[in-house]
């Protein structure tokens, strides 16, 4: 070997583990049973990956994902987590709505809607991966964002939501924190980043929110030490949604005031509601396991299944409601009295 590459493979030989895979729609229902259990339907619709053991309640005591499920639709075939965020409209000129379908990301063609996942210990572009995590627990839930965020000052208050308007499948910047404001040749993407230090104590809190905290100073991506009160370094979960806009790119089909037609299932048009939720559900140790290997992507511990087992493995609404999928619908489902923001956040 040369001198010159055995320099370049010691500095981004990887210390820890950065996954990322494709994981195809489990189902998109009104359900939400971290933040309304027992709820159907819930105030909102969601789009929902992972382990069929998804229900209306799934609360810690009497709901262990992996020895409920019976299959999932993650790559991971150790992984009966539950991802969920919002469902995404496309709101004519005559007011009615139809929802935008979802895509896999590169790689994952083929996927059935779905999005894409990452557990990582420094940021994304980082080969090395040198910090060490706790993964989660057995038991452990959160989500990130407020739905009834309307400021782009209420949304600053979650950095790391953002969204990025794919020209190409590769693009991945400039990221926004309002909906982009011309059509997205290649769709939306929503980008999802859970804060990542962890009181140690709580799998879970009231607001779902407060046992997690982002750093103290700095960031995630520059590794900004955790605070006193959250100490546990956890990994970074991230989540890219893509929504494929195609049918809904012509300029013609645009409100004329200059406004972008895409409205959140909570009824946002502004983007600033965007927010995602997160129920553990790895067999066993198997995340801190992988989480331990010293890999970039190809991680040898993360057993995987095919894109066609993924794509097989669903569950059946709970909630029998025209979503829009086929027809153009008058209201978007819970959200009758739909108050759409404008594009700068004003209402
Ligand atoms: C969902 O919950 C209901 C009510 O508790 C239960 O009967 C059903 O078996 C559950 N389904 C799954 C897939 O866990
Ligand atoms: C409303 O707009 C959509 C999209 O342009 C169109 O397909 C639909 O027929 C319209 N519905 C009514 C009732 O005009």
């Amino acid at each position: 070997m040369l001198w010159s590459s055995f320099i370049a493979f010691a500095l981004f030989a990887p210390s820890h583990a950065l996954i990322r895979f494709g994981c195809s729609q489990l189902v998109v229902d009104r359900l939400d049973p971290l933040v309304n259990p027992g709820l159907a339907p819930s105030p909102h619709l969601h789009q929902i990956i992972g382990g069929n053991s998804f229900n209306t309640s799934m609360l810690p005591e009497n709901h262990d994902p992996p020895t409920l499920s019976t299959c999932t639709t993650c790559q991971p075939s150790d992984d009966f987590s539950n991802y969920w965020t919002a469902a995404l409209y496309f709101r004519a000129k005559n007011g009615t709505f139809k929802r935008v379908p979802q895509k896999g990301n590169s790689g994952f063609e083929g996927s059935n809607g779905g999005m894409t996942v990452y557990y990582m210990q420094n940021q994304l572009a980082d080969y090395a991966q040198k910090a060490k995590v706790t993964a989660f627990k057995p038991g452990f839930r959160m989500l990130i964002g407020n739905p009834m965020a309307n400021t782009k000052a209420d949304a600053n208050k979650y950095p790391q939501l953002t969204y990025t308007c794919l020209q190409d499948m590769g693009t991945r910047y400039p990221e926004t924190k309002n909906f982009p404001t011309k059509p997205c040749p290649a769709g939306i993407m929503t980008n999802v980043r859970f804060p990542t230090c962890w009181d140690g104590k709580n799998l879970d809190s009231p607001d779902h929110i407060s046992h997690m905290s982002y750093p103290a100073s700095g960031n995630f991506e520059s590794q900004g030490p955790c605070p006193s009160t959250h100490p546990v370094r956890m990994p970074q979960l991230m989540y890219e949604v893509i929504f494929e806009t195609k049918a809904f790119n012509n300029k013609e089909d645009w409100p004329t005031d200059g406004s972008q037609p895409f409205v959140w299932s909570f009824g946002d048009g502004t983007g600033y509601g965007s927010h995602g939720d997160y129920v553990f559900g790895w067999k066993d140790d198997s995340l801190q396991k992988i989480m331990d290997e010293a890999c970039y992507v190809n991680c040898k511990s993360m057993k995987t299944q095919t894109m066609a087992a993924m794509n097989a493995c669903a569950v059946k609404n709970r909630v029998n409601e025209d979503i829009g999928d086929r027809d153009w619908i008058p209201e978007i489902p819970g959200a009758p009295a739909l108050h759409l923001k404008a594009a700068d956040g004003t209402v």
